[in-house]
Order: structure tokens, then sequence, then C-alpha cells
């Protein structure tokens, strides 16, 4: 019944009433979440007492994430190994309880779990959403909804894609121009054979919103790892800054069409001084250890072509200027670690030889990380292949609009990160990863429409053990959790009848009446939390 599969899970006879008069107990920190998560849908006040029948208990000899859930007709106990815990196991009890105690403004306050004991604990530390917010501006209210949405399949990593050729999202005070020029571009393409729209998009964030978005996420157990990319996908930042560009390819807009940019940073000591500056502001305001610097594409055109790319390769004794990325990562992944951080990058920061001390997140194929882990890296599978969720879910013309190929959700709920690995090279995968890139995503219903139930399959990659599950019986829980994302509200694919504009929907993508516009993309209002 939940998604992700529990570990164990044993039915037991009876049920538990939760009503006005449930109270808690526990540690703060591990009440904190109960109430927090638990409270709004349920209408439940979940005061504390001593005698509560709703007990949180503290057991730090248990794995880090790991619970139990024990509900008798008497009590209701979580055994938690730290806050995530908590949060986990109450994502259970959400899940237990009818699908209208999940969203808030329920009209009745009296609620019945079934009797059971749930033992669980994740298969990967790392189970993580990444989430494009430049090919299409996500409001920041969007990014809230899918932090709750994230959490509820116990996913905890949120990796926002800040930067790219298409704009720059996170403001920059020490080099504004980055997101006041940066941050708009002329037009979009509406598909991948176009036409333009003709009409300019844009939008970033404040620190201050960014640091309120990490609070919320951490109090879901989701950590945000925030990723700027370099040294390619950069026409944002040149637009901004063209002492930043190879001498002699300065840029004069922000890029609107998709693809892959011939632009890349001069990587001379100047460039990196400022990238530097940035960081700096990053690490102000994302606490994660892991700090994603991209690194995908970066074609070497420019670098190879260029006599100053050239001059500054000899001087830094690298054998052409081809490797000029290379020393550009190694400087990063140093003045990083130097802070007690981590560098992330995508896995052609090994495309000269691994890259010792730094985290391939292996989008390619699952061999670009099956090498890094053998040689000794930790890793991140995160493969086009079955985690890229602006892939098309299906082959029906109607959701082919997407980009390149074609992953269902068995494709997703197929992939073992493991696959091909001996004991000692799996042991260096942190996790798994799925994708959500947004050229042709433009609102969060189109993003909730990608994502949902891929990343239900997903999740329980992540978190589950293979043994013992199948696509099938998933389909079994995925019917009854269906009714959790409708009570929810999340605009989900249907897996399986008639898709929404056969249904009477506003569109391919749509079951209900189109989301509001969102207001002013420039000047967000801070979300009530
Ligand atoms: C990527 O999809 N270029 C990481």
């Amino acid at each position: 019944m939940i998604i992700p599969k529990p570990r164990s899970l044993t039915p037991a006879a009876g049920t538990h009433r939760l009503d006005a008069t449930t109270t808690v107990d526990g540690p703060a920190e591990l009440v904190a979440p109960l109430r927090r998560l638990l409270g709004p849908g349920t209408g439940l006040a979940l005061e504390r007492s001593e005698a509560a029948t709703l007990r949180v208990v503290h057991e730090p000899a248990l794995p880090a994430e790991h619970h139990v859930v024990e509900i008798t007709p008497e009590q209701v106990t979580l055994t938690c190994a730290d806050p995530a815990a908590a949060v986990w196991a109450t994502q259970t009890l959400r899940q237990l309880l009818p699908p209208e105690a999940l969203s808030a403004g329920a009209t009745r306050t009296e609620w019945e779990l079934p009797c059971l004991r749930v033992e669980d604990g994740p298969r990967f530390g790392w189970r993580g959403v990444m989430i494009d917010v430049v090919r299409h501006f996500m409001p920041l209210r969007d990014l809230y909804a899918l932090v709750e949405q994230l959490s509820l399949h116990k996913y905890n990593v949120l990796h926002l894609h800040l930067t790219d050729d298409q704009g720059w999202r996170f403001e920059c005070r020490s080099h504004p121009r980055l997101h006041t020029v940066g941050g708009t571009r002329p037009e979009s393409m509406v598909g991948p054979d176009g036409p333009t729209d003709g009409t300019p998009h844009g939008g970033w964030y404040t620190q201050d919103q960014l640091r309120s978005l990490v609070a919320f996420a951490a109090e879901r157990g989701i950590t945000v790892v925030p990723e700027i990319e370099f040294a390619g996908h950069v026409e944002a930042a040149l637009t901004a800054y063209p002492e930043l560009a190879v001498p002699g390819h300065a840029v004069d807009r922000v890029r609107s069409a998709p693809g892959i940019s011939d632009y890349v940073i001069s990587t001379d000591d100047a460039s990196l001084a400022f990238v530097l500056d940035v960081f700096t502001e990053v690490l102000e305001v994302f606490p994660s250890t892991f700090v994603h610097v991209g690194g995908d594409e970066a074609p070497r055109t420019q670098w190879l072509a260029s006599p100053e790319s050239a001059a500054l390769a000899e001087q830094r004794g690298l054998p052409d200027a081809g490797h000029l990325q290379r020393w550009f990562t190694e400087q990063l992944r140093d003045w990083l670690a130097e802070r007690g951080r981590r560098l992330v990058g995508w896995d052609e920061i090994c495309d000269e030889g691994p890259l010792p001390g730094a985290v391939a997140m292996a989008w390619r194929g699952p061999e670009k990380g099956v090498a890094a882990a053998r040689a000794g890296l930790d890793v991140v599978m995160a493969p086009v292949t079955a985690t890229y969720f602006d892939y098309y879910p299906s082959e029906l013309p109607e959701e082919r609009r997407c980009i390149f190929g074609l992953t269902t959700t068995e494709q997703a709920y197929a992939f073992d990160p493991l696959a091909d690995l001996d004991a000692d090279s799996a042991a260096r995968v942190l996790g798994t990863q799925c994708q959500l890139w947004t050229e042709y995503v433009p609102d969060l219903r189109r993003a909730e429409y990608l994502l949902w139930p891929r990343a239900c399959a997903h999740a329980e990659v992540a978190w589950s053990d293979p043994a013992g599950r199948s696509f099938e019986e998933f389909g079994q829980r995925l019917a009854a959790h269906v009714a959790r994302l409708d009570a929810l509200g999340i605009n989900h694919r249907p897996e399986a009848g008639p898709l929404p504009h056969q249904q009477g929907g506003t569109g391919i993508w749509q079951r209900g009446p189109s989301a509001p516009p969102a207001e002013e993309p420039l000047a967000l209002a801070e979300p009530g939390v």
C-alpha cells in the first residue's frame, strides 16, 4: 500500500483512532516533523502531552534515516534514527490514512490507522530529483509544492539547476548583471521543432528566497543541492559579462534555442576569480555538503582555436587548450574541499580521466557511472535511459511532443543503479536521481504530468531493495497511490484509461482547468510557510 515499498510491513488486527484528543510526545526535533506534516491534513492540533498516544522515540543505534512504525489500538510509536527518519515515518503514516487526510482543509478530525509494524530505511542515501528552473523559470511557490511532493515519496535531494545558456536564476550580489541581465532571454521555443514565441522570459530567485526554500526543504527531509554551470552552458553569464568569454567570442543576448552551445568561459585567472566570487555566495545560501558545478557539454572548439587559450594551457603546463576545463574543475574541487564541501559534476568531469575526490553524476549512460565507481569515485546514477522524465512517457503522438526519447514508467521502474557493479564499486554509488529538464515544460502542471507517476517508480528504485518487488505488484500499489496524488491536486499522468484530452480536459497534459498564470515573475512574494 505504501510507495516507496518499505523493507518490511507486518499487518496486525485492529485499528488505531486519531481524533481531537490525540496528543504527541518525544524529543522536540523528532516531534516537529510529525506535527508539521500530519497536522494540516488531518485537522488535528497534535498538542504535546506526557500521556500521548502518538510517541516518537530516538534510537541512535538505527542506521541513518531508518525507522520503525508500530501501530496498535492503544498506541502509535515511531522509533527513529534521526530527524529525517521522523519525516519518513510520518510520510508512511500519511499514506496509511485515507487520501483526504493528505491535503490541508479536511472537514473531519477523526481518522483510523490500520494496526501494523513497518521497519524501514533507504537503499541509497542520495535519492534525488533535478529540476531545471532555467529553461523555464519556476515560481518559488511551485518549488515549495514540489518539495512537498518529493518528501511524500521519501526523496531527500532537490538538485536545482540554476544557470544555463538560457538564463541565470541565482541572485549574485557581487556580479549582479548575472541575474539582472542574464536572467531574461528574448524568447523561447515552443516545441522541439519551433517556432519561437517572441515573448521575453525571465526570473531569478533572491538569496533570501532560496534560503527560505532550503529551510522549508530541510524541514521535509530534503537537502537542496545547487548547480551553477561552468565551463559550458554559460551564454547567459557571457551576455552579462562578455569579459568571461574566450577572446573574440562575446555574446550579446541570452540564448533562446535549446541544444549544445559552443560558448565556454575562458578559464583565465580573472574568470576563475569571478567564478569563485559566485560560489562564495552560493555557499552562503546553500549549506549542502555537495555543490554541483555542471561540467557537461562544453565543446573544446573555441579553446582549441584561440591563441590566448593555447598560451594559457602552456603557462599551466597542460597538454593543450582542450584540457583547460579539467584544470578549471580541479581548481573548483580544491576550493570547495578547503571549505568542507564536495564537488559534484556531470560525468564529463571524468573525460580526461577520473577526477579524484569529485562525485560523478552519470547521465550519458550507466557505464559512465560504472567506470567512475570502479576508479574509486563516488557516483550518482542519473542515466538518460531511465531517469530523464522530460523524455516522453509513451509513444502516443500527442505525448511525443517532448524532447528526444521514450521513458515509460516500467522502464523507470526496471532501472537498477547497481547493475554491473561488484560489491566494492557498488559501495561507491551514493544513489540515484531523476531529471526534469524544462525546455518544453512551461509550468508546474506540465512538470507534474511528466514527473508522476514515473517519479513514484524512481522513488522506489532509490528507496527500496529490489528483492521481493516487481512492476506488477508496484502497479497494484500505484492504483491506490494515484488517489493520494488526486487528493493533493497533483496533475499526474493517467497510467491506465483515457488521456486528459479524451476525458474532456484542457489538453493532452492536463485534466483540470489551467493553473492560474504565474504573476510577476521577476518579483516573487514569499509564500506563507
Ligand atoms: C545533461 O543532460 N546535459 C546533463
